[in-house]
């Protein structure tokens, strides 16, 4: 059986900073890899196709390689470092099903229905504030300052605090970024310190105070007698908050260029919004994944479709790969039928799932009933797909 390295396949650089737009698109497009399942990147092996991708996704000999990544830069003690430790996402076996069964029941559906009326109210906030003319930066204007909102909503923090978690959430997602490491991280350690710090005085506040919000519901959270002690509590709630931020911003974002660009659906949209603005969400997702990729590291040599990956191999699961379904178009009318990555697979499946959904279908919904027509006002600026896919700006013109 050959070893992954001695495979001829084709290479995709996806740190490639010129990758964007178009251009990231047609490189996509265009890799069509070792029996249409493998390529090779700059770190390791790119997963090309939906049941690969699951497979490695849901292995156990096979976890999310923040350790290793924490270890190559040197990060062994400090409050980083204590970060990655404890980060849900480098978790795994039973203490990683504890927090999942303590966390879990404050996120599903039922439970992440009660911040919608709020979510509403933050978007009626946001419209009021675009000019009279409808132009404006679809990014700056709401899929930005939207979900940090919605998350200090989520944790009964002041709303006024909003701006400080979307700057502590950037920076410290900035851990997964090896630029970002090698040249800032001493910002990135402030970041985590000083979100600590807040997060264990708001934890301090909900302990005396209980609210109706995440925290107190993780606080008050019980599995077969077992609780969650401060530090995990703490670590959660950074987890929580450092996963919602950009994740959201990004895809919103996505979600609203993409009808820009296609009227005949945003007319679909407006005339029943009740019914497409779940789909518009789910065809988002599925059709323009910002979490293309996600990374795994071989814990023991594995062997699959009759190649073997030895331990220590990386591999980069795309999901937006996984996700085509010909004909490769965006069209909330189609039925689909097959799973999507884009909040991963197995155990680390995203806890924000529910979140993510509902705070984009309300998003969508809300514009489709008080915005008439919504148009591309000038060119958006895309990021790269390294991390999170999302867009620097789009500029638009909504219709009233
Ligand atoms: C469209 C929005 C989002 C996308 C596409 C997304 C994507 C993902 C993906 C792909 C993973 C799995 C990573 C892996 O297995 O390596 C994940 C995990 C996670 N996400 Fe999300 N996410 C989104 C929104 C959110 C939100 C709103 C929250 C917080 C409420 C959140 C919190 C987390 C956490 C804490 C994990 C780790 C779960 C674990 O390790 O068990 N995400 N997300």
């Amino acid at each position: 059986m050959p070893l992954v390295a001695e495979l001829d396949l084709p290479t995709f650089d996806h740190t490639d900073p010129a990758l964007s737009g178009s251009g990231y698109r047609a490189a996509m497009a265009g890799l069509s890899g070792y029996d249409g399942w493998l390529a090779a990147g700059p770190f390791g092996s790119i997963v090309l196709d939906r049941e690969s991708g699951e497979f490695f996704l849901r292995t156990k000999d096979a976890v999310f390689p923040g350790l290793t990544i924490g270890q190559l830069f040197g990060i062994d003690d400090g409050p980083l470092h204590q970060e990655i430790v404890n980060n849900i996402i480098n978790i795994n076996g039973d203490d990683h099903r504890r927090l999942r069964n303590l966390v879990n029941p404050a996120l599903t559906p039922r439970a992440v229905d009660r911040y919608r009326l709020v979510m509403r109210e933050f978007l009626a906030q946001l419209l009021s504030a675009v000019p009279a003319g409808g132009r404006c930066d679809f990014v700056e204007a709401f899929a930005k300052p939207y979900p940090s909102l919605t998350i200090a909503a989520v944790m009964g923090a002041p709303l006024a605090d909003a701006p400080r978690l979307h700057h502590w959430s950037n920076w410290i997602q900035r851990q997964f970024d090896a630029t970002s490491l090698m040249s800032e991280r001493e910002l990135i350690e402030q970041a985590v310190t000083e979100f600590y710090d807040y997060a264990d005085r708001l934890i301090a506040n909900r302990r005396r105070t209980p609210g109706d919000d995440l925290i107190s519901a993780l606080i008050q959270a019980v599995h077969e007698g077992d609780r969650l002690n401060d530090a995990e509590l703490r670590d959660l709630v950074l987890n929580i908050l450092v996963g919602g931020v950009d994740t959201s911003q990004s895809q919103l974002a996505h979600a609203v260029r993409l009808l820009a660009e296609r009227p005949g659906q945003w007319e679909l949209l407006r005339s029943d919004p009740v019914t497409y603005a779940p789909r518009v969400v789910e065809e988002t997702i599925r059709f323009e994944p910002i979490t293309p990729f996600t990374a795994r590291i071989t814990v023991t040599e594995i062997e699959h479709r009759g190649v073997t990956f030895p331990a220590g191999s990386i591999l980069l699961i795309s999901a937006w790969h996984a996700n085509r379904e010909p004909p490769d178009e965006f069209d909330i009318t189609a039925q689909r039928s097959g799973r999507v990555l884009t909040f991963g697979a197995g155990i680390h499946y995203c806890v924000g799932a529910n979140l993510a959904r509902a705070e984009m279908q309300e998003g969508i919904a809300f514009l489709a009933q008080r915005v008439e027509s919504i148009e591309l006002d000038g060119e958006p600026d895309y990021g790269t797909p390294s991390g999170i896919y999302g867009l620097e700006s789009l500029p638009v013109r909504l219709g009233f």
